[in-house]
């Protein structure tokens, strides 16, 4: 496989980037991507519903992280939760972290404190016009989500198919492509597009390393092609798995209910009895469309070089 600017840029060998996702993405799964020679990212929150505690935990999962792995690795934060206060990020620049991924938020927030710590940013974006306010303001590479991805969605709702090449045209950064991919096919097809990397979200949840409930992870195995749905549309739109808690919401949005009762949909925060507990009735699964392909639990590290195996194969038969 042939490295691009995304490998050079984070000192990776294959440029795939396990998402960063609130309350799940561990120590222990980060470094499993690592180490696999992929980028692992680990959120502050990950394993620790109480924020009030989340700068002890994010120290913590660097440092476990740090034993697991040589290679380097990220952490994420949502600019929506930590707003101007840097405190979480400071707790990343001293333990030594030297990629971000940042989302949810404006990139002329923390951007270019990040770069004077020798930080390397990559931010989410969902359209051409937020890919090109994060290049104006300094970042490394975009990561373009498409809406068929887990967790919070833009409500523009364009695919991944649509938006990476449209994005590829706008900047002259990277761009990493995120939603809906799973396996090499997705890979190399978003390497068609224009990307030069991929970040993947939902297939790294069903893994060992991962401290998702057992529970969650059967969910996302069990499910088909037309099992997720997205609620919260004029509110904060998630994808999840369809269940009695999206139907409920459903209904509410459809007789009109307001922002503050919509509130009550499942979010990546909020999730903390189904990835904990494995109550995934009362909180819901939240996961991308490609849940559908995805039908067993395997090793991080397998996942990853499945795709580099894999991604030679399919583009000598092209
Ligand atoms: C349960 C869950 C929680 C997520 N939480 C976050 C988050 O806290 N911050 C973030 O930038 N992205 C978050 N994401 C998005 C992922 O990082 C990734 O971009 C997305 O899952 C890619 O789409 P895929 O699920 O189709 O692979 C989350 C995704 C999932 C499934």
């Amino acid at each position: 496989m042939k490295k691009t600017r995304v490998c050079e840029l984070l000192g990776i060998e294959y440029p795939i980037i396990q998402g960063g996702m609130s309350l799940i993405a561990n120590a222990e799964l980060a470094s499993a991507v690592s180490n696999a020679g992929g980028l692992g990212i680990i959120s502050p929150n990950a394993g620790e519903p109480d924020w009030g505690k989340v700068a002890e935990n994010l120290r913590s999962q660097i440092r476990k992280a740090r034993s697991l792995t040589d290679k380097p690795f990220g952490v994420n934060f949502s600019i929506q939760l930590i707003g101007e206060d840097r405190s979480l990020i400071d707790i990343a620049i001293e333990e030594g972290v030297r990629a971000v991924t940042m989302g949810a938020g404006s990139p002329a927030l923390h951007t270019s404190y990040l770069k004077e710590h020798g930080v390397r940013v990559l931010h989410v974006v969902a359209s051409v016009r937020h890919a090109k306010g994060a290049e104006k303001n300094g970042v490394d590479a975009v990561i373009a989500e498409g809406y068929e991805s887990g967790g919070i969605n833009s409500p523009d709702e364009l695919t991944t198919f649509v938006l990476i090449p449209q994005v590829v045209d706008a900047v002259s950064i990277p761009v990493v492509a995120a939603g809906g991919i799973a396996d090499a096919r997705g890979f190399a097809a978003a390497l068609a597009l224009g990307a030069e990397g991929v970040q993947m979200g939902t297939r790294f949840i069903a893994t060992h390393e991962c401290i998702a409930n057992q529970n969650y992870k059967n969910a996302i195995v069990a499910a088909s092609d037309t099992s997720t749905v997205i609620t919260g549309r004029g509110s904060v739109p998630i994808r999840g798995l369809k269940s009695e808690l999206t139907r409920h919401i459903q209904e509410a949005e459809n007789a009109g209910a307001s922002s503050e009762k919509l509130l009550t949909v499942p979010s990546p925060e909020s999730a903390d009895a189904a990835v904990q507990q494995g109550d995934t009735v009362r909180d819901g699964v939240i996961c991308g469309a490609v849940a559908g392909m995805i039908d067993g639990i395997v090793s991080a590290g397998d996942v990853v070089r499945s795709i580099v195996e894999g991604y030679d194969r399919i583009v000598a038969g092209l």
